[in-house]
């Protein structure tokens, strides 16, 4: 017989997935989500996550203690990345751009597979300013993608979509790095791309939990998982357009992502929210103190669930692709004489 047991659904994922299939003007069927095989995302292991911020930090004190533009320690940052992503079967490219006097890098690594007229993005900042290693700021975006590509790897996911990370220098100069991407990408690239998720700052010491209000699907994307762990959240508002989605979303891109708060002060309502204190939410933010002390280790973990979550649901694929006919049960199955199988 050849009756195959459904993959493991969320009911989270399955909305959503019908939710960007409206975005995106693929029509939505009415199959319950088991048939639609719409697989879940795995837990991001916070370990994993905290590795790649130790390695990042020991290559700034390796390179005079930062990972900015124009250092030594920037390019040693995408060459870690890189060699991660090469090893785990991603196309990698280098772009290479000026500012300031001197070589800046993007790194772009694919996925291959899922429809390449239907991209989804994933971006952050992996420069830090001169004054310290840039841990929270943003050793903590550029770790979660990581370990979401790395885990997209080996769970040998086949999106529907086209997945690209995608790790911007020189952010801290004037989003120069994801400007350049964006400016050079020709028109009929650019309208490829579906939805673009940013992650700048998301393992503050004294976390908010911050959902940008920007693309609804991708919102209520992020805001159905915090949901699901009872999180409340709050609109990201320290600052509309201070990181790399802006240039994205100014070329008409749908976009999203995640903020657990800068130097802004949480209010005593936020700590009676989240706890925490009514300080900074990171008072290492820009600071030589940005070590991998300056992380909130609950934070980081929750949003690179949600990282990762975001990446299956909005993507819609499945970890192994049916062969043959597939049936959510068997109740409503029947095998005649001959055979073979037909659904009610
Ligand atoms: N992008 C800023 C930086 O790297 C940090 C920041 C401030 C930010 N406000 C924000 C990031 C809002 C995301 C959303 O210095
Ligand atoms: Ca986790
Ligand atoms: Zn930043």
């Amino acid at each position: 017989m050849n009756i195959s047991v459904p993959r493991r659904v969320t009911a989270v994922a399955a909305l959503a997935a019908l939710a960007l299939g409206g975005l995106t003007g693929t029509s939505a069927t009415a199959r319950p989500a088991e048939a639609a095989g719409v697989a879940a995302a795995p837990d991001i292991s916070l370990t994993a996550v905290k590795q790649h911020l130790t390695d990042l930090q020991s290559i700034a004190t390796a390179n005079g203690g930062n990972r900015a533009h124009g250092r030594t320690g920037y390019k040693a940052s995408i060459d870690f990345v890189k060699a991660k992503l090469d090893a785990a079967g991603y196309t990698t490219s280098l772009q290479t751009f000026t500012s300031s006097g001197a070589t800046g890098y993007n790194l772009i690594a694919d996925w291959p597979g899922g429809d390449p007229n239907q991209v989804l993005m994933a971006g952050s900042h992996l420069d830090s300013v001169s004054s310290g290693p840039g841990i929270n700021d943003n050793g903590s975006g550029s770790a979660a993608i990581l370990e979401t590509a790395l885990a997209v790897s080996r769970a040998g996911y086949q999106p529907s979509k086209h997945l690209r990370f995608a790790w911007w220098g020189a952010e801290e100069l004037g989003l120069v790095g994801s400007k350049y991407y964006v400016n050079n990408l020709p028109t009929t690239e650019r309208s490829k791309i579906k939805g673009y998720l940013n992650f700048d700052m998301i393992g503050s010491p004294n976390p908010g939990y911050f959902v940008y209000d920007d693309d609804p699907t991708i919102e209520q994307t992020f805001k159905s998982y915090f949901a699901g762990l009872g999180v409340p959240t709050e609109i990201e508002t320290e600052g509309d357009g201070r990181s790399d989605h802006a240039p994205f979303k100014s070329a008409g891109v749908p976009v999203g992502g995640l903020f657990t708060g800068a130097s802004r002060v949480k209010t005593s309502a936020q700590v009676t929210k989240w706890g925490g204190t009514a300080t900074a939410f990171d008072r290492c933010y820009h600071s030589s103190c940005d070590t991998t002390s300056n992380i909130n280790d609950t934070a980081l973990d929750r949003n690179s669930d949600a990282v990762a979550h975001a990446i299956w649901t909005l993507s819609a694929g499945s970890t192994n692709p049916p062969t043959g006919k597939v049936f959510e049960n068997t109740a409503d199955v029947s095998i005649p004489d001959n055979g073979a199988a037909v659904t009610s």
